[in-house]
């Protein structure tokens, strides 16, 4: 995004002021080692058309390139990591595409030149695949998705978690953001992820890679190839 704001009324009724490069930027330098490891998780939940999400990419991928370009499949396996990892949550129909559209094209021009035009196309269907669970149409206040019109839905957003097992395999989980960040309301438990008293309600469970308690996902997929998960529609 070039200008920091498109209209007086987007800025009045959304606060629709973008980020500029430098101050993107630096921001994430305050983080830097975190942007440059490749499956390092990052949520913005007022994404606009991506400015910090686009630069946390492109960070990552400049580790990819770096250690993977002489090898397609791994650049591949470690590109879909990286993409996985980023999530965003935007209120505007328009911005939500945009921000889609400006991810998957930095993958697909470096994938291009990675792979001097010889790549294959199912794979970038799974990043396009991916980019469509992890980067929604979503009210970060009430944790709703919405509609096309930016009014709330009855329907939670749910993110899904993307895990490389077993070469190219995949294990894809889906969590509610509201109990991921605040305990399932919905079944009377008020238990926050950072409470004091973190005895596990009954359905969290105990996460390795977090040391921490989580919720149980809501709905749990069979592993599949990298390059089948763009099929999964
Ligand atoms: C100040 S802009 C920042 C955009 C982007 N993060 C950046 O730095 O360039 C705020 C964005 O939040 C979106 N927004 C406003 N209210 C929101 C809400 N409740 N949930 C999700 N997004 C929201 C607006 O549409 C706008 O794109």
């Amino acid at each position: 995004m070039s200008g920091q704001v498109k209209s007086r009324k987007r800025v009045q009724e959304h606060g629709e002021v973008f980020t500029n490069e430098r101050e993107v930027n630096a921001m994430l330098d305050m983080v830097r080692q975190e942007t440059e490891r490749i499956d390092s998780r990052f949520l913005e939940p007022a994404c606009g058309d991506g400015n910090f999400l686009s630069e946390v990419l492109r960070r990552k991928l400049d580790v990819v390139d770096s250690r993977y370009r002489r090898s397609l499949p791994e650049w591949e396996k470690y590109a879909f990591i990286a993409v996985g990892s980023i999530y965003g949550v935007e209120l505007l129909r328009d911005n939500t595409m945009a921000c889609r559209k400006r991810l998957f094209g930095i993958v697909e021009g470096r994938y291009a030149r990675v792979s001097k035009g010889g790549g294959n196309q199912t794979f970038l269907d799974a990043i396009a695949f991916v980019l469509e669970r992890n980067i929604l149409n979503g009210n970060a206040l009430s944790l709703k998705a919405v509609n096309e019109h930016g009014q709330d839905t009855d329907e939670p957003i749910v993110f899904s978690e993307w895990s490389v097992v077993l070469g190219d395999k995949v294990k894809r989980r889906d969590f509610r953001l509201d109990e991921m960040l605040e305990g399932n309301v919905d079944k009377g438990q008020t238990r926050s992820l950072f409470a004091a008293d973190n005895t596990p309600a009954v359905d969290w469970e105990y996460d390795e890679e977090t040391k921490s308690f989580i919720p149980k996902p809501i709905r749990e997929f069979p592993l599949a190839s990298l390059y089948e998960i763009g099929d999964a529609k």
